[in-house]
């Protein structure tokens, strides 16, 4: 029997039930069994994957398989993030051994010199939730020694961390992706580790809040200071459509961001910020909720979506709306939230020949590299806001 044949005569409700689409709220997707679906996608990649230290970075478009890549690329702490999160979401055994094994791959970026910033995604999406869950005290001397090489990166005539030594901009750069990787330092000062990296924290959000972004609180992707004065020479695109335009990761990560600076330090002033940087991506979304890639590309409606951008700011307003005394605002970041997974559970989940979570996510543009096409860290964020919804609930 087809689909529409079988819910036909439904009422709507219960044919969202049937679907699996439904939560408590009613606006959300049914939690249950996104998780149950994801389990399902990451089995098929654990019998997939080759044995060689590789992990699973993208699905190129037209393509079937994942693309694998090793330890030093910066997308590397997402596989083995997942799979703490099915262990935690399942307490499947499996899902523990796997995730030990694809963690412990990850152990040389705690010794090797630090090449960029995105140390953070790389070892606290793995070895953080590792020691969250297990308390492993192995992971957390791997944590808490990578949060120093993190630190290295810092310019305190600055005041941020530098994202990419290797790209020469004209000075110091800094992208908006790099808030997402001062909660590796958060975490490491407040368990065992040097209290500056606190500050250093606090400092990076403190610059990038204050020169990071345009007067209607929209992101730049990369900031170039200079790197004696400090002084902000410009603010620039790598992945976006333009300098001045709203690139959607990118301001997904500050909305990510900022909503856990704020968690993390209890200053009004960053969840006051976490409110701005939201608002201006809310109000300019398309009606579904899910972003193109970038908010000016000149082709709207005929770009290709970011559900990774998506998945990421689902995630950052349940916190959000957890967060905030504002009972409107709590409202609607959390009604939202479930609007923007509903979504992506009903017209963005992979086919059955792909093994991911989600498709339709868009890496870099720009370089014509991974577009509209299966990327672990929607899958990560899809499955983390999956598991917040459930604790909040
Ligand atoms: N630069 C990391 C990202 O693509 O979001």
């Amino acid at each position: 029997m087809s689909i529409k044949l079988k819910f036909i005569g439904m009422a709507g409700a219960a044919m969202m039930a049937a679907l699996g689409l439904k939560s408590d709220t009613g606006a959300g997707p049914d939690i249950q069994r996104q998780i149950e679906y994801c389990a399902a996608q990451a089995t098929k990649t654990l019998a997939t994957i080759p044995d060689t230290g590789v992990l699973p970075r993208s699905v190129p478009n037209n393509a079937k398989y994942w693309k694998f890549v090793e330890y030093g690329d910066w997308t590397s702490g997402f596989w083995p993030g997942e799979l703490w999160y099915l262990y935690e979401a399942t307490g499947d055994q499996k899902f523990l051994t796997a995730a030990d094994k694809y963690t412990l791959l990850l152990t040389p970026l705690s010794v090797n010199k630090a090449s960029d910033h995105d140390l953070g995604f790389q070892v606290f999406n793995s070895f953080g939730n590792g020691y969250r869950i297990t308390k492993n005290p192995g992971y957390k001397e791997i944590i808490l020694r990578t949060a120093d090489t993190l630190a290295t990166l810092y310019n305190p005539k600055v005041g941020t961390i530098q994202s990419w030594p290797h790209n020469n901009y004209g000075g110091h750069n800094t992208i908006i992706d790099n808030m997402m990787n001062l909660e590796l330092l958060f975490w490491a000062s407040k368990n065992g580790g040097d209290k500056k990296l606190y500050d250093i924290a606090v400092k990076h959000a403190e610059t990038t809040m204050a020169n990071h972004f345009r007067d209607d609180h929209s992101s730049y992707h990369v900031l170039v200071y200079d790197p004696q004065t400090g002084h902000k020479i410009k603010g620039v695109t790598a992945q976006g459509f333009a300098d001045d335009s709203m690139w959607a990761r990118g301001q997904a990560w500050a909305i990510y961001g900022f909503t856990m600076v704020y968690r993390e330090t209890k200053d009004p002033k960053f969840l006051e910020f976490a409110n701005k940087v939201a608002r201006v991506y809310l109000d300019r979304l398309p009606k579904d909720l899910i972003p193109y890639w970038d908010f000016n590309a000149p082709g709207i409606p005929n770009e290709p979506r970011d559900a990774s951008a998506a998945a990421i700011t689902a995630s950052a307003l349940l916190e959000l709306s957890a967060l905030t005394d504002d009972k409107i605002l709590k409202k609607e970041y959390r009604s939202k939230a479930e609007k923007m997974l509903t979504e992506l559970s009903a017209k963005y989940q992979s086919h059955s020949l792909i093994n991911a979570f989600l498709m339709h996510s868009t890496g870099h543009k720009p370089a014509g590299s991974e577009i509209d096409c299966s990327i672990v860290y929607a899958d990560y964020y899809y499955l983390e806001a999956l598991l917040r919804l459930k604790k909040m609930q």
